[in-house]
């Protein structure tokens, strides 16, 4: 079945379990999934209940879809993401993207956990994407039937950067702003990947986001991206790796992060 008839599907059962229409969105990335219970009035849909949705395999990647209302705003959360690496298939992983857009979502925060690339970003830090570079050596453009669709600009809104900025000044949260190297996973980077990395011009680096953030700029959402810094990339210190660290300090930095976004929501929605 191609995806326009697995969306009709995926859509009508949605629509049967929730009344809430909202215009936008976000992608919950490694453990930073709490967020969703700020929500109020909540409709929770478990992704496994979902025709055709993709299922998540992933320790801390709760998967379900939470409809609710924060400040009496409708918003949609997904509640954990499929990565490339489960799959291998850039339909899946990009389905979610293909279901915000068939749901009317028109403004979308695409969040991660990212090991720091920049020598200066430490974990714990909060960083706005300000672009990204793709190193999955895949394209967003496969996923689309159809070939009306094409980049008019920046993937990452320019507009919403720049009250996301605003926001964490008045606010007095510590904002960082980089470059986002999505690469395919699932292990980490070699030292040596990561001095390349740099020298590109990549300040942190991460498994997910690159081709959500340009199918769902292509299809004329616009995108703010955030990444929680939750380690550092290899060789920028002795320190190993592990995916256990990644949740640890996504999970210590959910207070601030959960006050960036919901002010971040209640300007922009
Ligand atoms: N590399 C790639 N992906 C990641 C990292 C990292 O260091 N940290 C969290 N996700």
């Amino acid at each position: 079945m191609d995806n326009k008839k697995k969306l009709i599907e995926t859509i009508h059962f949605i629509r049967t379990k929730t009344n809430i229409k909202p215009k936008c969105a976000i992608i919950l990335g490694s453990g930073l999934g709490d967020f969703a219970e700020y929500l109020e009035n909540k409709d929770v849909i478990q992704n496994s209940d979902i025709p055709h949705y993709p299922k998540s395999t992933v320790v801390g990647h709760k998967g379900k879809l939470v409809f609710g209302f924060l400040n009496k705003k409708p918003i949609l959360a997904f509640q954990g993401r499929i990565h490339y690496y489960e799959t291998g298939d850039l339909n899946t992983i990009l389905y979610p993207i293909l279901v915000a857009h068939r749901l009317g979502i028109r403004k979308i925060i695409l969040t991660n956990a990212a090991g720091g690339v920049n020598r200066n970003f430490h974990p714990g830090d909060l960083m706005l994407i300000k672009d990204h570079i793709n190193l999955t050596f895949e394209t967003a453009y496969s996923v689309l039937q159809e070939s009306k669709y094409s980049l008019k600009g920046y993937v990452y809104d320019k507009d919403l950067i720049k009250t996301a900025v605003d926001i964490a000044d008045e606010k007095n949260i510590p904002l960082r702003e980089g470059i986002y190297v999505g690469v395919k996973g699932p292990s980490y980077e070699t030292a040596s990947e990561i001095e390349m990395i740099r020298r590109i011009g990549g300040d942190a680096v991460g498994m997910s986001t690159v081709n959500e953030a340009t199918l769902a700029s292509l299809l004329g959402m616009k995108v703010i991206g955030i990444s929680c810094i939750t380690n550092y990339a290899t060789g920028v210190t002795n320190l190993k790796l592990s995916h256990a660290e990644v949740t640890e300090v996504a999970n210590k930095v959910k207070h601030r992060f959960s006050e960036l976004i919901k002010a971040i929501f209640f300007k922009i929605c």
